[in-house]
């Protein structure tokens, strides 16, 4: 079978999928080992037998959901090829906007620590510290695997030296930071979620409460893990900014809980180009007046 045709008959058996014909291409081109511009100028390359079976069990595995990042075992974020499995979250576009946000910060103060909380596969920590040489970056993550995938990435990209990783719940290690960041699962446990969501870890996506320690009102609107953050000790002392990524309709109920907890903070939204509100700039630093 030729590039083309292949390209055919897999729009076709992925005909339930929006991005049908995207997922093809990099499906195709990771099975014959090219990229998709040398893919999209061979179209008349005959596949062998095993390039094509090997297509066809992508095609396969996509048809029942399985995100095309955990086939082909990587994903771009803010420029960089990043490792990917089933134990951490496919870096999202939208959180560019924290790691710009956290850039801006970073430039303007010259502070020189931040501290990434629930790292995942690492994607905000490593575009920091490769953007800012001398930045050092506390990751930390409740999950020992997510944490392996993170070091092989800071590894892939050169930043290990720069970077130290902690097995945490939350920031419960962490006395002090200059700046805080956290893309914590905010998806509320009822919310009824796209099939290629359910093949990320579930621990990643749904803000379900570990324990309650906050005594707040919990519930099921995604932000009991943000709660439980706040809560935290290094909450009591901390007098720099914190950066979350959340859903644009939780803003208010977030501000909300944030402002009758803590006194004198300053909050505004974070936006994505297109102007939606993907996260929380949260200053603490008026407290130290
Ligand atoms: C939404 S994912 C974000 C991953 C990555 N930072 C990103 O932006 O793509 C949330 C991460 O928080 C981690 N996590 C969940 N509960 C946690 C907890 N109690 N303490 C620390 N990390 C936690 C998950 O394992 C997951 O890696």
């Amino acid at each position: 079978m030729k590039v083309k045709d292949a390209v055919k008959a897999g729009v076709a058996k992925l005909n339930n999928s929006p991005s049908a014909r995207l997922d093809v291409e990099v499906l195709l081109a990771y099975a014959l080992n090219k990229t998709r511009t040398e893919l999209l100028t061979q179209l008349d390359f005959e596949l062998s037998d095993t390039q094509l079976q090997l297509f066809y069990q992508f095609l396969d595995k996509r048809a029942h959901n399985c995100p095309v990042a955990y086939l082909v075992g990587t994903k771009s974020f803010n420029g960089l090829e990043l490792i990917v499995n089933p134990h951490v979250l496919i870096p999202r576009p939208e959180t560019e906007s924290l790691v710009d946000a956290a850039l801006g910060l970073i430039r303007q103060t010259g502070l020189t620590e931040v501290f990434d909380v629930g790292t995942g596969s690492g994607n905000i920590a490593i575009a920091l510290a490769k953007r800012v040489p001398g930045l050092k970056v506390i990751a930390s993550d409740i999950s020992p695997q997510a944490l392996r995938v993170a070091q092989e990435n800071a590894k892939r990209h050169q930043v290990e030296k720069q970077l130290c990783f902690v097995e945490s719940h939350l920031a419960e290690h962490i006395q002090a930071a200059q700046l805080i960041i956290a893309n914590l699962p905010y998806v509320p446990d009822t919310y009824a979620v796209m099939e290629d969501i359910l093949h990320e870890p579930a621990l990643a996506i749904f803000g379900q409460r570990l324990e309650d320690t906050s005594g707040s009102e919990s519930g099921n609107d995604g932000l009991d893990l943000y709660r439980t953050l706040f809560e935290q000790p290094i909450f009591k002392t901390f007098r720099g900014v914190c950066l979350i990524e959340l859903g644009a309709r939780q803003f208010d109920a977030m501000s909300e809980w944030l402002n009758h907890r803590f006194a004198n903070i300053k909050i505004d939204p974070i936006c994505n180009i297109d102007g939606s509100r993907t996260g929380m700039w949260i200053d603490f630093r008026a407290l130290a007046q």
